[in-house]
C-alpha cells in the first residue's frame, strides 16, 4: 500500500484559516501543478470530517466517481455528497489502511490536517507532496503538529511555477 499526501499550504505552514477559509490559496487550484495526474493515480481518498464538511460548501462534488472515505466518529449525512462514491469509516489509522488494503486499494490519498498528522504519527505515510503558496497568513489550521519522534524525509524533487507556487516531494525514510 502506498499512502500519499498532496496538499497546498501557506509558506508558514497552514492549510486553511482558523475559520476554514481557503481564500489565500490560488483560485480554482491555481496553475496546473500535478493535481490531476496525482488524483488519477490514487484508488481512494481518506479525508477527515472537517475537510468533508468544507468540500460540501464548494457546491459541486470535486472528486467525481473516485472512492472517498470520510473519517468520523459521529453519524454523517453522506447524501450531501451528491454524485460521489462516499463511505464513512472510523478507527485507528492502521485499521483504516488495513480495511482499504483488504478491499483492493493500493494507493491512498490522505487529506485534512488532523488526519494527515494522525497517519504520519502512525508511520503510515510514504510520500508527501507539498505545494507552498507564496503567502504568510500568521495563524490557521496547521499542516503538521507534534510528533513522538522525528520523521526523517528524503527530498525527491522541487519544482517552481511562474505564479510562485513551490512544490516539493518528499519520501518518508524507512
Ligand atoms: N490546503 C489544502 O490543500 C487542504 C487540504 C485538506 C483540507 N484543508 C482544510 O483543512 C481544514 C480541515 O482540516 P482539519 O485539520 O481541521 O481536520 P480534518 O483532518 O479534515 O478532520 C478531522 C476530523 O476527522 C475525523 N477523523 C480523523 N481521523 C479519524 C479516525 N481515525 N477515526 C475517526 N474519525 C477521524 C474526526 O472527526 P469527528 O470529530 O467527526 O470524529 C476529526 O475531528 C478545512 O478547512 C479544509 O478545507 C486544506
Amino acid at each position: 500500500m502506498m499512502v500519499s499526501v498532496f496538499v497546498g499550504a501557506s509558506v508558514d505552514g497552514f492549510i486553511a484559516r482558523k475559520n476554514d477559509d481557503l481564500d489565500f490559496l490560488p483560485e480554482g487550484g491555481g496553475e496546473p501543478h500535478g493535481y490531476d495526474e496525482f488524483i488519477a493515480s490514487v484508488d481512494a481518498l481518506v479525508i477527515g470530517r472537517k475537510t468533508f464538511e468544507k468540500v460540501l460548501t464548494f457546491g459541486t462534488w470535486p472528486y467525481g466517481d473516485k472512492r472517498v472515505v470520510v473519517l468520523s466518529s459521529r453519524p454523517l449525512d453522506l447524501s450531501a455528497a451528491a454524485g460521489g462514491v462516499v463511505e464513512q469509516m472510523a478507527g485507528s489509522p492502521v485499521e483504516i489502511v488495513k480495511r482499504l488494503a483488504d478491499s483492493g486499494a493500493c494507493h491512498l490519498y490522505v487529506d485534512g490536517g488532523i488526519t494527515i498528522q494522525d497517519f504520519l504519527r502512525a508511520g503510515l505515510i510514504q510520500r508527501l507532496i507539498i505545494t507552498r503558496v507564496p503567502v504568510l497568513i500568521g495563524d490557521g489550521v496547521p499542516l503538521f503538529g507534534a510528533l513522538p519522534c522525528d520523521i526523517r524525509l528524503r527530498h525527491v524533487s522541487t519544482r517552481h511555477y511562474p505564479s510562485g507556487l513551490v512544490q516539493s516531494e518528499y519520501h518518508v525514510d524507512d
